[in-house]
């Protein structure tokens, strides 16, 4: 048995130990056979590394452990990956998400966000150790700047999606999710003070987490049932350290209910449908969205149609059908007339998406156009 980082994974490994997602479920299990697919399933969902069985592969250096980023590394001893295989790593020339991140715009965006996660910290600190009260007017002075500064719509999104160079657990990730709660509540054209309520319930969501041991928030691989438990504790952790802060009741249901499926998949409740608050259904979909993205620090983040097509997989079903579907439709619609290379090496611009199958839109490659949901051989590798 080898533990071996992702990106040195190749189709024919068999799997050793069980492989699991963000949230410590299972999403392959030990004997299955690796293939391109499932390769991909298992960077999707941001592990860095698993067991398998197989001896005497030269890479330990690379391994990294647990679901926090990896230093970035330079990977001279793998060949070209074969086709149907992701392209990210040996781009000659600027990735769109390097353009993204070497532009003024974005370091300006990096800078401020900087500056209110140091702000939120301390804010979220102050209330916990000396359990004050919450100003949300103070709370959300430097985020709603950020967000004025990037616009409230697609290039927000676009900004807080290359957002993807922080291991911290709680703040960088709390101040992502608001963020991406505001601009969801955009697209759903929400009132202005439901977006500001919608960013403060991103903003302490996971304040229960403060109160989960950090050895358990970042062991890598699997929890005991013990540690599980605890650390689902989370959302009631949270409830009650908020609940005497003279804060709406929406912030403090969606630090209760963020983790709540539709389908009472969730916990801590199994609650169903409206009885989820809806700032806690917008909330999931921002937390899963962030938490999905949250490893690709070493290569810049996932493709969003890549991203899309993992919600897709996981099925709709978990989430407010009307806020999933605005989501998605609404982060597709932003790569929309943007260049892109698909998996065949063709480089192209995608016209349309496709209303049914979201991360397959319809790219013109030269005179021909490429309907993705009647190729499943091809997907698009990268947006140029
Ligand atoms: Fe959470
Ligand atoms: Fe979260």
């Amino acid at each position: 048995m080898q533990k071996l980082s992702t990106f040195d994974l190749t189709p024919g490994m068999v799997l050793a130990e069980d492989v699991l997602n963000f949230d410590r479920q299972t999403i392959l299990s030990k004997g299955t056979e690796l293939t391109d697919v499932l390769i991909s399933r298992i960077e999707l969902n941001g592990v860095l590394s698993v067991y398998i069985e197989e001896p005497d592969i030269p890479s330990k250096e690379s391994v990294h452990e647990g679901y926090g980023p990896a230093p970035a590394k330079v990977r001279e001893d793998v060949p070209p990956p074969p086709p149907g295989t992701h392209l990210e790593f040996a781009p000659s020339k600027p990735t769109y998400s390097e353009r993204i991140r070497d532009s003024k715009e974005f370091k300006d965006f990096k800078r401020s966000f900087d500056q209110a996660t140091e702000s939120f910290s301390f804010q979220l600190n102050q209330m916990v150790e000396n359990n004050a009260v919450v100003n949300s007017e103070e709370m959300l002075s430097e985020p709603l700047k950020l967000i004025e500064r990037a616009g409230s719509g697609s290039n927000a999104f676009d900004m807080i999606h290359n957002m993807r160079d922080y291991d911290d657990l709680t703040y960088a990730h709390s101040m992502n999710v608001a963020l991406l709660n505001y601009v969801s509540a955009s697209w759903l054209d929400w009132s202005e003070e439901d977006k500001k309520l919608a960013m403060l319930c991103g903003m302490l969501h996971d304040i229960g987490k403060l109160q989960v041991s950090h050895a358990i928030l970042t062991k890598p691989g699997k929890l005991d049932p013990i540690e599980y438990k605890h650390i689902q504790k989370h959302p009631i952790f949270g409830y009650k350290s908020l609940s005497d802060k003279g804060l709406d009741e929406h912030v403090l249901n969606t630090a209760l209910m963020h983790h709540e499926r539709n389908d009472g998949s969730g916990y801590p409740l199994q609650l169903t449908g409206d009885a989820i608050d809806r700032f806690a259904r917008l909330t999931a979909i921002s937390d899963v969205y962030e938490a999905m993205t949250a490893a690709r620090v070493y290569r810049g983040p996932l493709c969003p149609f890549r991203v899309i097509e993992i919600f897709e997989e996981e099925g709709f079903e978990k989430y407010d059908p009307e806020f999933i579907l605005t989501f998605l439709t609404n982060v597709g619609a932003t790569y929309v007339r943007n260049a892109c290379v698909l998996n065949d090496g063709r480089e192209g611009e995608i016209i349309m998406l496709n209303k049914e199958k979201l991360s397959r839109p319809v790219v013109q490659c030269g005179y021909d156009y490429v309907n993705l949901m009647e190729r499943p051989d091809l997907f698009i590798a990268e947006l140029l």
